[in-house]
């Protein structure tokens, strides 16, 4: 099994050199993926840093080369990166530009790929599905890039894109990680927990993703770390933000807009269920809820105590609350 997932390191590790070789060696590549990534404002050396690549806009264009260079197809398969249908075979990302995904230590997984026309039709992305090697719930992108400076910084951003992690690095912020656009796992969590006790989860700048992730954040907080939450303007991205302003401007933004996650939280459903008592009697369970799961006794009284002010509600009824959910859980 431990040759098995070296193969599929090797054949990934294969695919993310020839994908970076047809971006900067290629008239396609260049004409039309280089210079994709051009447009989007990332410079030679981004794109070199973080290996990024395009695959051909033909059927079978990487999995013949592979084939050719001895690989084998049982790998191929295996990793994703050909789609085998009875004896046919396909490459499984064409026409688009690549993000290789790595481990902590730099091998690659897997890949993200990226349609180059926004169209309804297509997925924007398509990524590598999971293998003996690529655990989605297990992995974050840009851990590798990023380990050094989130220990060093005892901080790290958490976005939801590949893009915002590449812009986030180019303007010079690069203590950020990304969960790819999937739900947030404790496994990702624990990769993080061994390098800083501080995560701050940025948010794209559209109100309903924004609530949508407000559950997945308890999961920070179950593990004892300490979360704050970043929102950004309406239709912008920290990707879109970053390219427009400079390292200056961009930290004093993360700075001054980085908000308490259980402060936020309650503040954010306060707003949403204000006049309406059934609706504010769930919001206070869902905040209690998450001030649950936080293993400190002080931090949670201290937080019960500050709810009860931003949601206009007596310490009695939150304690209360606090008790029922912990009788529950036990
Ligand atoms: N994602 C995905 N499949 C999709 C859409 C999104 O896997 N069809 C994932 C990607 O990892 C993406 C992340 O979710 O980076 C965030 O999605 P979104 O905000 O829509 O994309 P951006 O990262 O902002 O990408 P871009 O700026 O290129 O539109
Ligand atoms: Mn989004
Ligand atoms: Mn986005
Ligand atoms: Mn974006
Ligand atoms: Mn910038």
């Amino acid at each position: 099994a431990a040759d098995e997932r070296e193969s599929l390191y090797l054949v990934s590790e294969f695919a993310s050199s020839y994908f970076q070789k047809i971006l900067h060696k290629t008239d396609q590549g260049k004409s039309i993926g280089l210079s994709y990534f051009k447009e989007r404002g990332f410079t030679e050396e981004t794109i070199k840093k973080f290996d990024l690549g395009y695959s051909l806009d033909e059927w079978q264009a990487f999995t013949d080369e592979a084939l050719k260079q001895g690989y084998n197809i049982d790998y191929l398969g295996k990793t994703g990166l050909t789609i085998v249908k009875e004896d046919k075979r396909f490459d499984r990302f064409k026409g688009r530009v690549m993000f290789p995904i790595k481990s902590m230590s730099g091998r690659v997984l897997g890949f993200g790929g990226r349609i180059l026309i926004n169209d309804k039709k297509a997925a924007k992305y398509v990524n590598s599905p999971e293998s003996v090697i690529y655990y989605k719930s297990k992995v974050l992108y840009g851990i590798y890039h990023a380990k050094q400076s989130i220990a060093k910084e005892d901080n790290c951003f958490l976005v939801e894109g590949y893009t915002d992690v590449i812009q986030f690095h180019q303007t010079g912020v690069k203590n950020v990680v990304s969960s790819s656009g999937t739900a947030l796992t404790s496994e990702q969590i624990r990769l993080i927990n061994r390098l800083t006790k501080n995560i701050t989860v940025l948010f794209d700048g559209d109100a309903a993703g924004m609530r949508a992730s407000l559950r997945g954040i308890d999961l920070i907080l179950e593990q004892g770390m300490n979360v704050k939450v970043c929102t950004f303007p309406e239709g912008e991205d920290p990707d879109s933000f970053a390219k427009q302003n400079t390292l200056e401007e961009l930290s004093l933004y993360l700075e001054e807009k980085s908000k308490d996650f259980i402060q936020f939280k309650a503040s954010v459903l306060y707003e949403d269920s204000k006049g309406d008592p059934i609706k504010k009697a769930e919001t206070v369970r869902d905040i209690v809820n998450s001030i649950s799961k936080i293993p400190d006794r002080i931090k949670k009284e201290i937080y019960i105590q500050e709810c009860a002010r931003i949601m206009d509600i007596s310490e009695e009824v939150l304690f209360s609350t606090l008790a029922q959910i912990n009788k529950k859980e036990f």
